[in-house]
């Protein structure tokens, strides 16, 4: 838990100083001592120093950016709970950043060190809760405002750590019976309204490439459909990949690839996150969050790789692979969403293709969009989130790729690109001339190392940039 108050004093004293800097009189002898020059998120924690404790922390000599305080407040935020210190007093540095956002990315940081998934039993293995009161002592700018920043950005974190639970949870937890449940129990609190859908109702709906999917598996599919309204503006879909577990199914997938597949509904939990954030900032848009939700299994009664099946639109798509799953139930949701729910925009999230980690490592998300404009104010909303985004090419040349000899469109190509037929084949269940943006999260929903103050594993990737885009903050 992490408090705050504005224009507070008292605690362990947190002081900036640019490279080179030289601090208040005495601090300079211990400074030197220590080696400090101040190089950007050099920190130095000095303990009972007249009184009270102090960390000095370095801001480097360029001008700094939101992220860099987010990385610096992150490690903060492990320092003070290394060190047991439950109170602190920060004099937030002179920038030339937006005040509001500077000090929303400084309680981001702090927040982001809380978090930590585990199922280890002995405390001694865990962090412990940890009380801490942050006391910002000076800073520019009404309080009503800065104090409505900082709860905004506590909801998106919560947000943020709601979809990086649901996503690390394994498969023996989360199926689709329980993702609907707990998303009803979440959502509906905050004033979202819940629909699930079961089998039979999904059947009714028509949705027969998703049902095609979750034929194989023991745990049945569901259809979440998410609805927070609360403006008289365009209806925005959202649209996140379900799979509780993809083991591939006839197309198994092999031993590495094989054990993290919990992870493939990654799209689902940042669509969850961001739904719970939207709603309790109360933000003034109108959005449906979609999840088709199913695993991919082998069983009796499995798909085959060769069938060719039916889609919710009506085209008739030929199964070359069945590992190609994601792309087969985004179409009928994705359809979905353009055709029934009357969504006028749509952005859908999937951890869709492994070759998005060949072309963009763990660092940027894949894109691929049909409207420049639409493109634009998502990646930008990335940019100042701190998650990028790249966009692939949106090009009439990559479509011919998914042609099927038998069937409308075919679930695989075999020509490289990957990432972007992957894209363009939901793309082509999307309405016509619909602004769609596909965000490939493979490798960045679920890392194989923790960064900065990116944990291993679940990340929660792009719940900053949808509540960013949605519900824009200003200065
Ligand atoms: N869920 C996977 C993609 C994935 C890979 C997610 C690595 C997270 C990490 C997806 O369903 C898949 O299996 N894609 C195949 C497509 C191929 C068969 C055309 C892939 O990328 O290998
Ligand atoms: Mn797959
Ligand atoms: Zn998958």
């Amino acid at each position: 838990m992490i408090k705050f108050n504005l224009y507070e004093e008292g605690g362990l004293k947190v002081h900036f100083l640019k490279k080179n800097e030289k601090a208040e009189g005495e601090f300079n002898k211990f400074l030197e001592d220590k080696k400090f020059i101040g190089k950007l998120n050099e920190m130095i924690y000095l303990p009972i120093l007249n009184d009270d404790s102090h960390i000095f922390i370095g801001l480097g000599e360029d001008e700094i950016g939101l992220e860099d305080i987010r990385n610096i407040f992150f490690k903060l935020g492990n320092i003070l709970r290394e060190n047991k210190e439950h109170k602190v007093e920060i004099k937030m540095p002179e920038l030339s950043l937006c005040n509001r956002k500077t000090l929303m990315a400084s309680y981001e940081g702090l927040r982001q060190s809380e978090y930590e998934f585990t199922k280890k039993t002995d405390l001694e293995d865990k962090k412990e809760d940890f009380e801490l009161t942050v006391n910002y002592s000076a800073f520019n700018g009404p309080k009503e405002k800065l104090q409505e920043g900082l709860e905004k950005i506590t909801n998106i974190m919560d947000g943020v750590f709601l979809a990086r639970d649901l996503v690390n949870e394994t498969a023996n937890v989360i199926y689709p019976e329980s993702l609907a449940n707990i998303t009803k129990e979440k959502l509906e609190k905050v004033g979202v309204n819940v629909k699930i859908y079961e089998e039979d109702e999904i059947e009714k709906i028509g949705m027969k490439a998703f049902l095609r999917v979750a034929a194989g598996a023991s745990n049945r599919p569901r259809l979440i459909v998410m609805e927070y309204n609360n403006a008289d503006t365009d209806k925005i879909a959202l649209v996140g990949k379900g799979l509780t577990y993809d083991s591939g199914g006839y197309n198994l997938k092999s031993a590495s690839g094989i054990n993290y597949m919990h992870c493939d509904m990654g799209g689902a939990g940042t669509v969850i996150g961001t739904m719970y954030a939207l709603a309790k900032n109360k933000a003034k848009v109108n959005v449906v969050g979609v999840v088709a939700a199913c695993e991919n299994m082998i069983s009796g009664t499995s798909y085959k790789p060769g069938d060719i099946i039916d889609s919710m639109k009506g085209l008739t798509i030929e199964v070359d692979n069945t590992d190609a799953e994601g792309r087969l139930t985004l179409a009928d949701a994705v359809h979905y969403a353009t055709n029934d729910l009357g969504a006028k925009k749509i952005i859908d999230l999937a951890t869709l293709t492994g070759a998005v980690v060949s072309a963009l490592g763990e660092v940027y998300t894949g894109a691929v969009s049909n409207n420049e404009e639409f493109y634009k104010d998502v990646e930008e909303a990335g940019k100042i989130s701190g998650e990028k985004i790249w966009a692939f090419p949106y090009d009439e040349d990559f479509k011919k790729l998914n042609k099927s000899e038998v069937a409308d469109i075919k679930n695989t190509s075999n020509n490289g690109a990957g990432s972007v037929t992957a894209g363009l084949f939901v793309g082509a269940f999307v309405k016509e001339n619909i602004p769609w943006v596909h965000l490939d999260i493979a490798a960045t929903a679920y890392k194989s190392k923790a960064e900065n103050y990116l944990p291993k594993r679940a990340t929660g990737v792009h719940v900053k940039t949808l509540n960013n885009l949605l519900d824009p903050t200003d200065c």
